[in-house]
């Protein structure tokens, strides 16, 4: 094999290490290894290359197939590296199977010096455009537009598929909705009494359905953390009633004050605006609104096919794929897919079973530099049978639902997922199709570091630890959760999440140093950390939480958790747009009281800026074990905090036997409180004689108290 060394090797013959204080991390990329070249044009050079950078592949599917044939089942166990090197356009792909044979291989983009020796034979058309890295795509070009009139095409397609992603250009464009505008809602007049039906239909109300072309069409249901998706069966029109073909997970309506009744309708092609579309399956059809601004027929205009793009897999647990690195390219364009009569509804959209980066059975895994865009579901999952995965420096956006995925939902775990590194990445622009999708999530998984990373605009919790509610086992533990920058989740659309939530018993668990940022739900239950049932033997400690809807820290139950040296600020800033909506409740929040200690609560500051009465700095819902000693509580408009589950004064809680050492006093920040800069303290502070300590400012974190969930992508064609 021609093992010709180009430069960029050498850039990347390096030892890549991670510090996050304690945490170091190295891996090595050696620099001597076999070089295969794929350049997608199957036209230019035949279909009989042999990878050399002279005959290179058609495609990565042949540079697999040759690594399995040439080195897997001619010879021994290979160790030396194998690259491939894909050329900077897309390549649209079948699912992409790495297994047992492929171990010992990178995939990357070729240098700069490979990608100008193919420049003079390249193809470069609008579907087949020079990119900056390659894009492996799980979706197909849609070509053949035919003006219809009022920026509005359309266009057939040959597949079978369902379309319902479309991405112009490399934006995301939605399905029609009704309501036209992305942040109004139609109601339904009332939910069905009879329980058999309650979860798969509603009485709707005057003006709906009746008229709309629904054979495509899709119903999402707001609960109150998941929406329902649904395709629709029948009406009756003499009572009025909707029936779909398949449930929710709870009665539609029983979440009264968090679903408000609340649902729109997706692809009637008849509520278009520009920049949206529709597809009938009965014709094969894409109806597609521009804004004018460009020729459909110019643009590169893609849609998702396959759920799964790359998969990294062994056949078994014990015979895991190891020693992989994935860098420098992108992983694009997957499916989402409901039949008819399944279920899409579920805390965190996880139902979901696939996603564009799927690992699993492997050991030793790097994916780095690596961009995973347009998805329709999660953008990573690593599931069953891992070990030392790791996810560095890389970008996870516009995802259908959350950005990473980790573990396993069944108990007991049978092949473990451990030791998970979550490294540097962002994760942004969530829960597209579903908006219960989180940020980052951890199921049953142990040793997993999720550090350093920025996640922001999704619609449902930053970053989730735990799948057990309760106390029975959790095959969760040891999760460090440490200086991950979280703003702008939540987005006003579902109920009932955190900046960062957790469930079950997780020894060794630590969040620290974390920033949570603008937590905001549609109606109520919206906090900044969010212990949420059976969460034990945590610690909390160094973060910062600011601009919550409600409390900055809730537990609802669990045991022996300590909270210790966090600023918790701007609680329950909940703007209320809705007359009906509850009352919020307070700084810091704890729910039931149990026969054992709830949580450890020292050396926090409590900032508050409420203005009214009646606000609890402190409040549980029961008389709650907890132990509170040493902290400062301040409020900057003079409002009288209370505390407890009695709500009395900070005089009459201390003589309760809580509170001890602690105070009401301004801790003197040391940063401007107006641009909520509350890292760090005065040398003077009464803070500091508490015991509090300076905390670590994120480099990733800029200053403001802008509690408008700014859109800060205009490459975007959808709203938020
Ligand atoms: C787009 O190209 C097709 C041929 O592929 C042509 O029939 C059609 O008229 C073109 N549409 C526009 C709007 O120019
Ligand atoms: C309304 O009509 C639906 C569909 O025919 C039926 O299943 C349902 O039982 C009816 N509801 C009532 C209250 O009669
Ligand atoms: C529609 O609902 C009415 C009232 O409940 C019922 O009598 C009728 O049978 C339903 N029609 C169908 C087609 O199910
Ligand atoms: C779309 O049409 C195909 C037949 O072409 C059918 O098999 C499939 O069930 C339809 N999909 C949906 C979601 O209705
Ligand atoms: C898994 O793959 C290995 C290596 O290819 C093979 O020996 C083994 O039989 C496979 N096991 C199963 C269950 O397919
Ligand atoms: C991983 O291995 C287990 C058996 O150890 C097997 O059941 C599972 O299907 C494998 N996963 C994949 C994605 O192949
Ligand atoms: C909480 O701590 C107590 C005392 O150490 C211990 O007995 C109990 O098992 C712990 N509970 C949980 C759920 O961790
Ligand atoms: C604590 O409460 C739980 C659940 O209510 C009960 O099962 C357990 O026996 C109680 N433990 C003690 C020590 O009272
Ligand atoms: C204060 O709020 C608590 C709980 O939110 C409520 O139980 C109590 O009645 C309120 N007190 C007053 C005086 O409004
Ligand atoms: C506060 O001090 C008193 C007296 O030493 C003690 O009984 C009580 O448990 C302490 N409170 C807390 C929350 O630690
Ligand atoms: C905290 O850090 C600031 C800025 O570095 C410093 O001025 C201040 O003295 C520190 N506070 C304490 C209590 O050490």
């Amino acid at each position: 094999m021609p093992t010709s060394m180009p430069s960029f090797m050498s850039l990347v013959c390096l030892i890549m290490v991670i510090n996050i204080n304690r945490i170091s991390l190295s891996y090595t990329i050696p620099s001597t290894s076999t070089q295969l070249y794929v350049v997608p044009f199957p036209s230019l050079f035949g279909v009989n290359g042999d990878g050399s950078r002279a005959h290179p592949f058609s495609s990565l599917q042949q540079a697999l197939d040759h690594i399995e044939l040439n080195y897997y089942r001619s010879t021994v166990m290979r160790t030396d590296m194998i690259t491939i090197n894909l050329y900077p356009t897309h390549h649209f792909v079948n699912t992409i199977y790495f297994r047992q044979a492929h171990s010992h291989t990178r995939l990357t983009t070729m240098n700069a010096e490979d990608t100008a020796f193919y420049k003079d034979l390249a193809v470069e058309d609008h579907i087949h455009r020079k990119l900056s890295t390659a894009s492996i795509s799980g979706g197909i070009p849609v070509t053949g537009w035919i003006s219809v009139g009022d920026n509005l095409y359309k266009a057939r397609v040959t597949t079978t598929t369902f379309i319902n992603q479309l991405f112009v250009d490399n934006r995301r464009i939605s399905r029609t909705r009704l309501p036209m505008n992305p942040s109004e809602y139609l109601q339904y007049a009332a939910p069905l009494q009879d329980p058999n039906q309650a979860r798969y239909g509603f009485q709707y109300a005057a003006g709906q359905f009746e008229s709309w072309p629904l054979d495509d069409a899709m119903v999402v249901v707001y609960h109150s953390w998941t929406t329902s998706h649904h395709y629709i069966d029948k009406l009756n029109l003499s009572n009025k009633t909707i029936l779909f073909t398949n449930p929710s997970n709870s009665p539609i309506g029983a979440a009264v004050a968090q679903g408000q009744r609340r649902f729109h309708v997706e692809n009637m092609c008849i509520s278009y605006v520009p920049n949206s579309f529709c597809f009938s399956n009965a014709t094969k059809t894409v109806y597609l609104m521009t804004d004018s601004s460009y020729d459909p027929n110019k643009s590169q205009i893609m849609t998702s096919i396959n759920e799964y793009v790359v998969v990294l897999a062994g056949n078994s647990s014990t015979n895991p794929i190891e020693d992989i690195i994935i860098d420098n390219v992108a992983i694009q364009h997957s499916a989402w897919n409901i039949e008819r009569t399944q279920q899409a509804d579920y805390q965190a959209a996880s139902f979901l079973t696939s996603a564009p980066l799927y690992i699993a059975n492997a050991t030793s895994i790097i994916i780095t530099d690596v961009e995973i865009s347009h998805t329709g579901s999660y953008g990573i999952w690593i599931k069953e049978g891992t070990n030392s995965i790791n996810i560095i420096n890389s970008l996870i956006t516009d995802t259908g639902a959350g950005g990473i995925r980790i573990g396993q939902m069944i108990s007991p775990v049978p092949t473990p997922t451990t030791s998970i590194h979550i490294i540097s990445n962002e994760v942004s622009y969530g829960g597209n199709v579903f908006p219960s999708g989180v940020g980052i999530i951890s199921h049953r998984a142990v040793d997993v570091i999720i550090a350093d990373n920025s996640i922001h605009h999704h619609r449902y919790t930053g970053i989730s630890i735990g799948w057990e509610w309760g106390y029975a086992p959790s095959y969760t533990s040891n999760v460090l959760v440490q200086g991950n920058y979280i703003y702008n989740i939540g987005q006003h659309i579902l109920c009932d999440q955190g900046g960062i939530y957790t469930l079950g018993i997780q020894p060794g668990t630590i969040i620290h140093g974390n920033v949570i940022k603008n937590v905001f739900s549609y109606a109520m239950y919206m906090w900044g950390i969010y212990l949420d049932e059976g969460t034990s033997q945590i610690i909390v400690s160094n973060n910062v939480v600011y601009n919550t809807g409600w409390a900055s820290f809730f537990q609802h139950y669990g045991a022996n958790n300590t909270i210790i040296n966090n600023v918790f600020a701007r609680a329950s800033l909940n703007p209320p747009p809705h007359p009906d909506d509850p009352k919020t409740d307070g700084n810091i929040h704890v729910g039931l009281a149990e026969n054992h200690t709830s949580i450890t609560f020292e050396r926090n500051i409590v900032y508050d800026t409420f203005q009214g009465t009646n606000h609890s700095a402190y409040l549980s819902d029961q008389d709650a074990i907890v132990f509170l000693n040493n902290n400062l509580y301040y409020n900057s408009n003079g409002a009288e905090l209370l505390f407890g589950r009695q709500q009395i004064s900070f005089s009459d809680w201390q003589k309760t036997g809580q509170d001890n050492g602690s105070i009401i006093a301004d801790p003197l920040f040391v940063g401007d409180v107006n641009q909520c800069d509350f890292f760090t303290i005065q040398s003077n502070s009464p803070a500091a004689k508490l015991g509090f300590t300076n905390l670590t400012k994120l480099s990733k974190w800029t200053s403001g108290c802008d509690m408008n969930d700014k859109i800060d992508n205009n490459n975007q064609f959808y709203y938020w």
